[in-house]
């Protein structure tokens, strides 16, 4: 095995940060034979290019790559977050990495129901905005746990970059900037002390936005890794943030966070081998029981994005969303039936009523309890090296900016993840949907999440390693990329630009991307009764397709997403 890369390579690598500094070579084309990193922002793939092209692994990468998505791409790139990395080493073995966040001690089932008359009052602005909104962080954890493990490059290496980004500040994209002045009042209002995505003036494009406090906060994780951030400076800034805000994250919390390596979701697609998150995360149980749906009803014999394939794939999407809601929680907590959820004879029976002319009314799909808490800011990154090895990670901090608590002299954003909780049985979420006995809240228990950072082998081989942002919508994206490549012989680039659909059961709406409808589909998919909800853009996937050692990136021109390689 091949994952250890034993070299110190010091100077190689402080060139290199003087190049992240500068990201003015980033090249366009995403074809490649060595290795290559996707990631939601050019600095922040830079960064895991430089450290794969001197010698480290994708572990190294990956590490490296989330660091630098704290700094550069604070909407949801994080230290104060959590997530889930799946990967795949050169020999084939596969695993993953829960680093999801954890519900505080001081948590508890109805912290978000007010003493009304009726008891029954939901405040649940505090589950998405300030101090009671954040769960325990679990990624500085998570990387640690990566590298322990894998990491082959001296780990003080890996952070320098991003302590150089954070301290000297990065130019902002003009995406970047238009996100920045539409959030800047709000972190004014929830922030007493200076922030440092406030100014005076709208920020605009090449803005350079420096993160002081921030870059101490990596330096302490540099220097001290765990204890960098759940104890000492970095954990009183944390709880005595918490004291001014109501919040309950506690000295203890931080001190018993603790990432999980769990057994990956592992089904088949075709000829294709799938490994996926397990819950906390429902994506890859989600996503096998998608792919199952789409095999049984041979959705490849239909013209891409025609009238039966849209309602064949929303048909089986709503089903699959329905169990979701009811089965899917935190595994640790709640008896997930797994093997029942991605049981052949199940699934088979589950799918066999769809008629690809018919649509569903979704009332009849299965009446009961459902939770669908995400918001759609999330980052997702994949990584190849050299050596073999793949790296696929989601990360988040909920919705864009999380909770918009940026910790005083920390400089970092806390969470609003305790939403992706159901706050209360049966209470409609920001979605208008209800939530499900799984994923109520408990002390220490992991909210359900959709990420999906998945895998995907071919004769064995590594082929495919994708995934994105997108809260309920990253399954059905992940989904449809893997068909548009494998069903419908789509490059990478190509599958991902592909415009895509979603239905997540309630609401019955059909969401999909503008201009995938031409008006005769439009008509002909309401008049078979579906309610079209527009919106101007679905996932923003980061992928890495991988045939006959040729690799080839997917880097969604949604956002600002880029693929680099060597
Ligand atoms: N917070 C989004 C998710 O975990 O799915």
């Amino acid at each position: 095995m091949q994952y250890k890369f034993k070299i110190s390579l010091f100077y190689k690598i402080l060139i290199s940060i003087f190049f992240v500094l500068s990201c003015n070579e980033v090249k366009k084309e995403t074809i490649y034979k060595k290795g290559m990193v996707s990631s939601a922002h050019p600095v922040a793939s830079k960064v895991g290019l430089d450290i794969l092209k001197n010698g480290g692994n994708a572990f190294d990468a990956a590490i490296g790559v989330h660091f630098a998505l704290s700094v550069v791409y604070p909407n949801a790139g994080n230290i104060g977050g959590g997530g889930f990395a799946v990967y795949r080493l050169n020999d084939g073995e596969v695993g993953s990495l829960d680093f999801r966040e954890k519900a505080p001690l001081k948590s508890y089932r109805d912290m978000y129901i007010s003493n009304s008359d009726d008891g029954s009052t939901v405040d649940d602005k505090k589950s998405k905005i300030g101090h009671l909104a954040s769960g325990v962080p679990g990624s500085v954890d998570g990387m640690v746990k990566l590298y322990e493990k894998f990491g082959s490059l001296d780990w003080k290496l890996l952070l320098e970059p991003s302590i150089e980004l954070a301290k000297n500040g990065f130019s902002l994209t003009d995406k970047q900037s238009n996100s920045l002045n539409r959030v800047m009042i709000l972190f004014d209002s929830i922030n007493d002390s200076e922030v440092s995505f406030v100014k005076e003036i709208k920020w605009k494009e090449n803005d350079i936005l420096i993160q002081k406090d921030l870059s101490k906060t990596l330096e302490r994780i540099r220097d001290k890794k765990r204890d960098g951030f759940y104890s000492g400076l970095t954990a009183d800034y944390i709880v005595n943030e918490m004291k001014k805000g109501d919040g309950i994250i506690s000295y203890e919390d931080l001190n018993n966070y603790s990432s999980i390596w769990r057994k990956p979701i592992i089904g088949k697609y075709k000829e294709h081998k799938i490994i996926s998150m397990a819950p906390p995360s429902s994506g890859g149980i989600a996503l096998l029981q998608l792919l199952h749906g789409a095999e049984k009803l041979n959705v490849g014999n239909y013209e891409h994005n025609s009238l039966e394939y849209i309602n064949t794939i929303a048909e089986i999407e709503s089903r699959v969303y329905a169990d979701r809601s009811t089965y899917l929680g935190d595994s640790d907590f709640y008896n997930v039936p797994i093997d029942d959820l991605i049981d052949n004879k199940y699934l088979d029976n589950r799918f066999s009523s769809i008629d690809p002319s018919t649509k569903t009314p979704s009332n009849q799909i299965k009446e009961g309890n459902i939770q669908f808490n995400e918001s759609e800011e999330t980052t997702h990154f994949s990584i190849v090296d050299e050596y073999g090895n793949a790296v696929s990670l989601t990360t988040t901090i909920n919705g864009a900016y999380g909770s918009k608590v940026v910790v005083e002299n920390a400089g970092f954003i806390l969470n609003n993840e305790m939403d992706d909780f159901s706050v209360k049985p049966g209470y409609p979420n920001m979605f208008g949907l209800i939530g499900g006995e799984a994923n109520s809240i408990e002390p220490n228990k992991r909210m359900l999440s959709s990420m999906t950072p998945t895998i995907i082998e071919k004769n064995d081989n590594l082929y495919m390693v994708l995934g994105t942002p997108g809260g309920s919508t990253i399954i059905t994206s992940v989904f449809q990329t893997i068909l548009n490549v494998i069903d419908f012989n789509m490059g990478m680039q190509e599958a991902v630009d592909a415009k895509k659909f979603h239905h997540q059961w309630l609401p019955d709406f059909l969401v999909v991307e503008k201009n995938t409808l031409n008006t005769n589909l439009n008509e002909n998919l309401k008049k078979m009764g579906h309610k079209i909800n527009e919106r101007s853009s679905l996932g923003r996937m980061d992928c890495i397709l991988i045939e006959n050692g040729i690799l080839e990136g997917g880097a969604d021109k949604r956002g600002d997403n880029t693929a680099l390689g060597y």
